[in-house]
């Protein structure tokens, strides 16, 4: 039997204002003040329409054995892993480079439309992890991936599937920018020309207006398009390689510390876009900034020496923790 057929509905995990309260509380943990406690008005009630667009997930099974601090004896996630309107499904996910085992028996569902965060120390497998998703591993030697990987249902490992194809509908933005060295234009119009999503030269530009759009970038550029994508400043270039994702109509996409490079006023317009995108497209993200993952994601997966500790919707995750490692983490006892 399946996971998702022992488990039961549970509540949305969608963002919240309580959420955005918890964010900000996370930012002034330093000086807490009454200020920052949230005001029960009228304007910061949830409007219904919007609770029921939030996805849905469902409880992992319940962990047998007691909570402990030693990951070794970690054996079933903790948490709400799994979703009734998943995107992705991924099922007993060990990955390997050479005989070292990276990931261990990973379950989880990615809801549709959801922006989920990916947190834990470095090298506890949070790249390898995602990299999962598109077959980006593919390109790396040594590596293998066990397991069952589907998007709404096709097995995303079958030998007949077309992974050119697949990292278009599942695309990735990288930690470092890294355009293209040719014209802003060009970065944009590249993909949906080798996917021939363009019959003529006005699609073509249609689909770059609206993918710089998209990605908050077109007021800034539409005067240079024809300019190298390498002279925009790092956060005009993430937003740059985000635009050239989107541009061939991707379905999920996977995002590794996209805000690393960038200041933090680069971060809050990527933050903000992540935030739009996520109306038609299903995210993933790593990221190493919690206070990030409070911002921008509904759930939360905490990632620990290649074992996935617990999911949850974000706002428990970092305000009550099920996993005594996740609380060690956020509390900052390692990483
Ligand atoms: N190409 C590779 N060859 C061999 N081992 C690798 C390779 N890439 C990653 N690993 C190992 O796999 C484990 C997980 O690495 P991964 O890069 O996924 O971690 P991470 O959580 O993304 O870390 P960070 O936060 O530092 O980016 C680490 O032990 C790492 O050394
Ligand atoms: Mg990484």
């Amino acid at each position: 039997m399946s996971p998702t057929d022992t488990t039961k509905p549970a509540k949305v995990a969608k963002k919240s204002p309580a959420l955005k309260t918890s964010a900000a509380a996370l930012n002034k943990a330093a000086a807490p003040n009454k200020a920052a406690a949230p005001k029960k008005t009228a304007a910061s009630k949830k409007p219904k329409a919007a609770a029921a667009k939030k996805p849905r997930v469902m409880a992992a099974p319940k962990m047998s054995s007691s909570q402990s601090l030693d990951v070794d004896d970690h054996k079933v996630t903790v948490g709400k892993s799994f979703s009734d309107n998943a995107k992705m499904t991924m099922r007993n996910i060990n990955v390997f480079y050479g005989d070292k085992q990276a990931i261990y028996d990973v379950n989880i569902d990615i809801a549709k439309n959801e922006v989920i965060a990916m947190i834990g120390p470095s090298g506890c497998g949070k790249s390898t992890f995602l990299r999962t998703l598109n077959r980006m591993n593919d390109t790396v030697e040594g590596c293998r991936v066990e397991g069952e990987i589907c998007m709404d249902g096709e097995d995303l490992y079958a030998p007949k599937l077309d992974v050119v194809e697949l990292r278009a509908r599942v695309g990735m933005v990288f930690q470092k920018p890294n355009p293209f060295p040719k014209s802003i234009y060009e970065n944009v119009a590249y993909g949906p020309k080798i996917h021939g999503l363009a019959d003529t030269r006005v699609d073509l530009d249609e689909i770059v207006e609206n993918s710089l759009r998209k990605a908050s970038l077109w007021e800034e550029v539409k005067e240079r398009l024809h300019q190298p994508g390498t002279g925009l400043s790092g956060g005009q270039q993430q937003r740059l390689c985000i635009a050239r994702a989107i541009a061939v109509s991707p379905e999920v996409i996977l995002m590794d510390e996209p805000c690393s490079a960038l200041d933090p006023i680069a971060t809050a317009k990527i933050e903000e876009l992540i935030e739009e995108l996520s109306q038609n497209f299903t995210i993933a993200i790593v990221t190493h900034s919690m206070q990030q993952a409070a911002r921008v994601s509904h759930r939360t997966a905490y990632f620990h020496l290649g074992k996935l500790i617990e999911v949850n919707p974000t706002e428990q995750v970092f305000t009550m923790p099920e996993h005594q490692l996740t609380e060690a983490y956020i509390t900052g006892r390692f990483g």
